[in-house]
């Protein structure tokens, strides 16, 4: 197996001879980059589907590559059952109790055959505990279940989030992201809305887009607020109240209302956001593979989610950079109903735009249905990769090779419709026929054997147990409370743990200032219902520090300070002073109404402190502001500024990947044509040998091509190599022409024979020796990180400001305080 791990190489199976119904020579390796233009797998139920696409995901999760599962029927969970030890007593808590009944076993006994039967299965196909432990160390495996505290609940409360900017910057995407959210709002109420008509779903996509264009998040509480109060006064031409009468919305509010009050619905506000960033990776930076079991919901709840997760994961997929490796997989297991070629469900506008757009950002999806017929053939046109197992009636083969012909059409391939049809006839369970484009024609294989125990659908209690020790882990977010139509949510802010408040006495005149002394106000970032407002003087200092070291690194950071001023001896003192998140252009130059003032300590008014405390903050800042980064040993790179270890872990991944797949692309360059040569120096000589050993025979012979080729050989060059040569059952020549050795001939073509063996191995020695070079990198998941921290010099130091800048507080009727600009 050590052959290809590590190299970007699937182990998806072995080639099948279906003519002969056995299994060729080789394997089947697939090259993860050629997952980013996408894959389908079709075939009728029982003929391997999920079980190929569960290899798949075995293999991607050990390459640590990140999956977004979407698990309609609860089969994908099975991820989760890898016992390295393939003990009975790894397998007794999951076997299927009827199953065992069926055979006349207890729990003990059949849990024995199966534990005997995945160690078998495994073992012809080469693979052991050790592969699964592997497979289990790669990557932290989660059932997530939205709607239920069977698995990790989801909380779709953010989903009404604006979306990122790199999405409302794009009219179309806007416009979609708005349309498929309100489409699936709809749905959840049972209402049927068609986006051009319906004046519920015109009315929630204009609430939804003014709130999301100024960057304004909502709830559904405040949603239904708006509802009832919208902001607009007019939809299109007509005035709000004409075109949706306040009665009829009020209706509107309260079934959403009633939607939020249900008792069940609380559970789609627990638990971890849907943050597609943050689910990918565990916080340590270790890839994860997230199933989102949606089994328990309803048709309409479903729907509702399913659009929820292609939507986030679209706009995630937005603000990553470009890659031209595998970054993570969106994996959907039976796509009946969400992918319709006529139809308009709010899952189908983000699932054709992620196969549109996914190539670019290395977001390889994968689709699998039993109907072809439910696809939408548009969509998938442009799909590389196509696994097509068992089918069931003629309509699906037709609609299947009419596919392939149309790919085939599409890269100027010739396509044999005849012998395309007698491939699909022949296929059984686990035997697809695979055509990718990134490989000349197409080939029929066997899949392997699955490493997770597939013992079909989990019931609620068992994703419970096997995610009791997850949850208990991560302290989930609290509930947030279920808000009642007529409440807006704006939830109080917590009270900042600041022991002594800076407001002073108030005096509600704005003290009056010498003119050489400058000043600006701080603008007020949050409401607070019944407080006043209260502006305190403060000394802001900003500065812009830049940083270089030894290495070209170049970066600047902004410091910016807020010190309380004092009458006392020390008036400024910078140490204690708060930072604040502030761009100096944000400063405003006049107050709030209606706010009072502070008073103003002395030593305020005189502007030639101001120029000793503008020393005394350089001066702070030059003793203090250090940059911290870590630096990658094995990439060679530094962090960014403010980058988490994980986030620069999660980025080192990719760039590895990068970094191997090109290695891998350069090593294929170099040796696929020289192994092409040698092979077919090879078959030369061995038809020599026959040709020699016949007429010394004076007897016919077959002639059969031989192809001795390694795991290596056969991975470098199967892209250029002609199909027709690999997976033939190799003839004994050699056998033959032994007994033949009397001739002196078939003697010589025997010698030459072995001399380009001789050179073939050679060849290979020398790729296993580069391939090992690719496989020692390091990994910088758990590469021990170099901590750095780099101070500036005096003359990089830039201060930009230090002045009087007014902070607003909320100050309550209790005269607590919290601060008004975060
Ligand atoms: N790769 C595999 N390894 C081991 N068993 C498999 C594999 N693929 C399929 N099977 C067996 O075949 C059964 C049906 O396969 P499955 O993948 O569930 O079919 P489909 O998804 O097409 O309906 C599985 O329950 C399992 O017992
Ligand atoms: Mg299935």
């Amino acid at each position: 197996m050590e052959d290809f791990e590590k190299l970007g190489a699937f182990y998806l199976g072995r080639p099948y001879d279906l003519k002969e119904k056995k299994p060729g020579q080789g394997l089947v390796l697939y090259d993860s980059r050629d997952l980013v233009t996408h894959a389908v797998c079709v075939g009728m139920t029982g003929s391997g589907k999920t079980g190929l696409c569960v290899d798949l995901l075995e293999e991607a999760a050990i390459d640590g590559i990140p999956s977004i599962i979407i698990d309609p029927k609860g089969d994908l969970a099975n991820l989760l059952l890898t016992f390295p030890d393939l003990s009975t007593a790894d397998f007794a808590p999951w076997v299927n109790e009827e199953d065992a009944q069926k055979k006349n076993l207890s729990t003990n006994d059949y849990a024995t055959s199966q534990a005997e039967l995945w160690k078998k299965g495994l073992a012809d196909w080469g693979q052991d505990g050790a592969r699964i432990k592997r497979l289990r160390d790669a990557a932290d495996f989660r059932i997530y279940t939205p709607g239920s505290n069977a698995g990790i609940p989801v909380s779709i409360l953010k989903s009404f989030a604006a979306p990122p900017e790199s999405i409302r910057d794009d009219n179309e995407l806007m416009t979609e992201r708005v349309n498929t959210t309100v489409t699936s709002l709809l749905g959840l109420l049972g209402i049927e809305a068609d986006p051009i008509k319906s004046r519920e779903h015109i009315l929630i996509s204009n609430i939804l887009n003014s709130a999301w264009a100024e960057g304004r998040d909502l709830d559904i509480a405040g949603l239904i607020h708006q509802i009832q109060t919208p902001l607009m006064t007019r939809v299109g031409v007509l005035d709000v109240e004409s075109f949706f009468p306040s009665k009829d919305r009020f209706e509107l509010a309260m079934s959403l209302n009633n939607l939020l009050a249900a008792p069940g619905f609380s559970t789609w506000m627990e638990g971890e956001p849907l943050d597609i960033q943050q689910i990918l990776h565990t916080p340590e930076g270790k890839p994860r593979v997230a199933i989102f079991s949606i089994a328990h919901l309803g048709d309409a709840e479903r729907m509702f989610f399913v659009a929820l997760l292609l939507n986030q994961t679209l706009g995630w997929m937005r603000t990553q950079s470009g890659t031209t490796s595998l970054r993570a997989i969106l994996y959907m297991d039976e796509i009946f109903g969400y992918f319709p070629p006529v139809a308009n469900p709010p899952s189908k506008l983000p699932l054709l735009t992620l196969l549109k757009q996914g190539r670019a950002f290395g977001l390889g999806v994968v689709l699998v249905t039993q109907n072809p017929v439910d696809l939408d053939y548009k969509g998938l046109s442009n799909t590389g990769t196509w696994f097509i197992g068992r089918l069931q009636t003629e309509r699906d083969k037709a609609r299947v090779l009419e596919g392939l012909e149309g790919i085939a059409a599409g890269s100027g391939q010739r396509f044999d419709r005849q012998q395309m049809e007698q491939t699909l006839a022949g296929l059984s369970n686990r035997i697809f026929l695979l055509n990718n484009v990134h490989e000349d024609g197409t080939e029929v294989f066997e899949s392997r054997w699955a490493m997770s125990y597939l013992r079909g659908p989990l019931t609620r209690t068992q994703i419970k147990s096997l995610m009791q020790r997850t949850k208990a882990q991560t302290t989930a977010a609290p509930p947030v409370p279920v808000v009642a139509a007529q409440v807006p949510a704006t939830a109080p802010a917590p009270e900042p743990a600041q022991a002594a408040s800076p407001v002073t006495s108030a005096a509600s005149q704005r003290p009056v200032l010498p003119p050489d002394v400058s000043q600006f106000f701080i603008p007020v970032r949050v409401g607070e219902g019944n407080s006043t407002l209260m502006y305190q003087p403060m000394l802001l200092g900003a500065a812009e520090v830049h940083f270089s070291d030894s290495k070209s690194l170049e970066m600047t950071q902004q410091v910016s300070l807020l010190a309380t001023i004092n009458d006392g001896p020390v008036a400024v003192d910078w140490a204690r002073a708060e930072t604040i998140d502030l761009p100096f252009a944000d400063l405003e130059q006049t107050a709030n109404e209606d706010a009072q003032f502070a008073g103003l300590p002395s030593t305020a008014s005189k502007a030639k402190n101001y120029t000793a405390w503008k020393k005394d903050f350089a001066n702070w800042v030059y003793r203090n502001q250090r940059l911290q980064l870590l630096e990658s040993p094995s990439l060679d790179l530094a962090s960014n500024p403010g980058e988490s270890e994980r986030d620069f872990r999660v980025r080192l991944q990719l760039l590895a990947r990068e970094k191997r797949d090109e290695a891998v692309e350069k090593l294929r360059q170099k040796f696929a044509p020289r192994l092409t040569a040698m092979e077919e120096r090879k078959r030369r000589a061995e038809q020599a040998v026959a040709r020699e050993a016949e007429q010394a025979s004076g007897q016919k012979m077959q002639t059969a091509i031989s192809f001795g080729a390694t795991l290596l050989s056969s991975f470098f060059g199967r892209k250029t190599l002609s199909l027709t040569n690999l997976g033939r059952a190799t003839t004994a020549v050699r056998g033959v022409s032994r007994s033949m050795k009397e001739s002196s001939d078939v003697g010589r073509a025997q010698e030459t024979v072995e001399a380009v063996n001789q050179q073939l191995a050679d060849l290979d020695a020398q790729l296993k020796s580069e391939t090992e070079a690719i496989q020692q990198a390091g990994d910088p998941q758990t590469e021990t990180l170099e901590k750095v921290s780099l101070k500036p010099t005096r003359a990089n130091i830039d201060v930009k400001l230090v002045t009087l800048a007014w902070a607003p507080y909320w100050r309550d009727e209790q005269g607590q305080t919290t601060p008004a600009w975060q």
